[in-house]
């Protein structure tokens, strides 16, 4: 799994790198002795965003780059604005000057994940690493744990899924645990019906031999710290079930365990920071499979909290896993949930590709991850759980139905249905997300993708460094 760590190190006083120097269309000839100003004008530079200059130095070496911003600077904070830079130089290490430390610590991040590639199975692979080398007392740490839970994420979404079933999400997760010293379980196969997990086991009772559905549960830190209990989809291919997709509603169904590669991503995060937090990750893995023992429309299954389900549409199955694994979580009472999902097509339709779709039952909640969301440059959006949409969900058989009995506010449906397995008395919030980049930005290439993650990061600090203020 991708380490990108080599691509940031802190300066030390000998070091040799090249230099960037940021400069604005106005002020850059400032900064130049005459004879690079003529230099400059010859090769036809301005200070033009994303071009560069390169400057002769001693004997003909390139020491010095210049490098347009535009007409003004970037924001302090955006973990973007270096990204596009990366793919027009050469391999080697640089040091970025004429803005803030501030401003290229934020960089580093972009500057790290523009480097990223799913390489996995490219037999040619060019290997062109360039360094970004930070002041000495920047917290390259920091910025590398961000950095490889995003990678993380990315690389569990790109693997198709032959290689990312149930087994492969536990492998991945036990393989975190290991890392970082937590426990890692995994409830298999028939063990589910025993242990009470119903909906997991008829979602992915379909998928083949060494496939089997599971539920893997990762636990982390001291038992003195809060509680943070964080929840992930992990259907490793969604076919809809008896209810299948069309081909082109089906083709990017390898992401659909997005959710899973989200909170293995964010457990990254915060155990390789350490956060003074007691971390659970549950992961309800399975395939929607299509065969003779495939769940079915019509059908009616029993969940972990004691409800029945019909089963209105079989395609409908992320709730489905999700809601005996958000039972287990609310048993525990944690101090918060936090579940992540590729749960809806609606919230897509309702927000586009980059906005996550937020549901939460706590106001305050959702003014930390509000603000969190800003100052990290990473977008959520809040949507409502509408309660009069609740009576949607009713059946005339069962407790309840899968699916809404009008196909308007489908994410808020869908939300709505979760609610019903979260102890009303627990903080929540439910990230519906697509997981996904369908087109390139600087950092962002096509493929996998991490949403909210540095957003809810934050946020946890922040919560932490509340509840510890609180109990002094
Ligand atoms: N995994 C899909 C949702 C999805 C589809 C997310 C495309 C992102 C892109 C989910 O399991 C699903 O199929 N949802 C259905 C629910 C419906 C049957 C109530 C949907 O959104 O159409
Ligand atoms: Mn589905
Ligand atoms: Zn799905």
């Amino acid at each position: 799994m991708s380490d990108l760590s080599s691509l940031l190190i802190n300066q030390t006083p000998d070091m040799g790198c090249r230099t960037l120097e940021m400069v604005t269309q106005s002020s850059f000839k400032g900064a130049l002795s005459k004879t690079e100003a003529a230099w400059a004008e010859a090769v036809g530079f301005s200070g033009k965003k994303n071009t560069l200059c390169p400057l002769p130095g001693k004997e003909g070496a390139v020491d010095r780059i210049l490098v347009g911003m535009g007409q003004s600077k970037p924001s302090e904070t955006d973990p973007w604005w270096l990204a596009s830079v990366v793919s027009k130089l050469e391999a080697g290490s640089y040091r970025v000057t004429g803005v803030t430390d501030a401003a290229v610590t934020a960089g580093a991040y972009g500057w790290c994940l523009e480097q990223y590639r799913f390489d996995r199975y490219l037999s040619d692979v060019e290997k062109k690493d360039r360094v970004l080398v930070l002041s000495a007392d920047s917290d390259t740490h920091a910025v590398l744990h961000a950095v490889n839970g995003a990678a993380l994420t990315r690389d569990l979404i790109n693997t198709p899924t032959e290689h990312m079933g149930p087994a492969d999400l536990q492998d991945a997760a036990e393989k975190l645990a290991e890392t970082y010293g937590g426990q890692c379980g995994t409830i298999v196969g028939e063990d589910l019906l025993e242990e009470n997990f119903p909906a997991v086991h008829a979602v992915g009772r379909a998928a083949g031999v060494g496939r089997e559905p599971r539920l893997i549960d990762l636990t982390w830190g001291a038992a003195s710290h809060p509680l943070i209990t964080l929840v992930g989809k992990g259907v490793c291919f969604d076919t809809g079930g008896l209810d299948l997709k069309p081909a082109a509603g089906m083709r990017l169904m390898k992401k659909d365990m997005g959710g899973a590669a989200h909170v293995l991503g964010l457990a990254r995060m915060i155990m390789g920071a350490k956060l003074k937090v007691r971390l659970r990750v549950l992961i309800p893995a399975v395939e929607n499979a299509v065969s003779g023992n495939a769940y079915r429309p019509g059908d009616v299954i029993a969940t972990r909290k004691g409800l029945s389900v019909e089963i209105g549409n079989t395609d409908a199955e992320g709730r489905l896993v999700l809601c005996d694994a958000l039972a287990l979580a609310s048993e525990e009472n944690p101090d918060l949930i936090l579940d992540f999902a590729t749960l809806t097509g609606a919230a897509r339709t309702a927000l586009g590709p980059d906005l996550p779709a937020t549901f939460t039952n706590s106001d305050s909640l959702w003014e930390q991850l509000e603000a969190s969301a800003n100052a990290d440059h990473d977008p959520l959006w809040r949507m409502p759980l509408w309660a009069p949409y609740d009576k949607l969900l009713d059946s005339e058989i069962a407790d309840m139905n899968n699916i809404a009995s009008s196909g308007q506010g489908g994410a808020i449906t869908a939300a709505l249905y979760l609610q019903r397995f979260v102890r009303d008395t627990v903080t929540w919030a439910h990230f519906d997300v697509f997981g996904w980049t369908p087109s390139a930005h600087p950092g962002r290439p096509v493929g996998g993708g991490a949403q909210g993650l540095r957003a809810c990061f934050s946020m946890i600090e922040n919560f932490i460094s509340e509840k510890v203020g609180k109990s002094n």
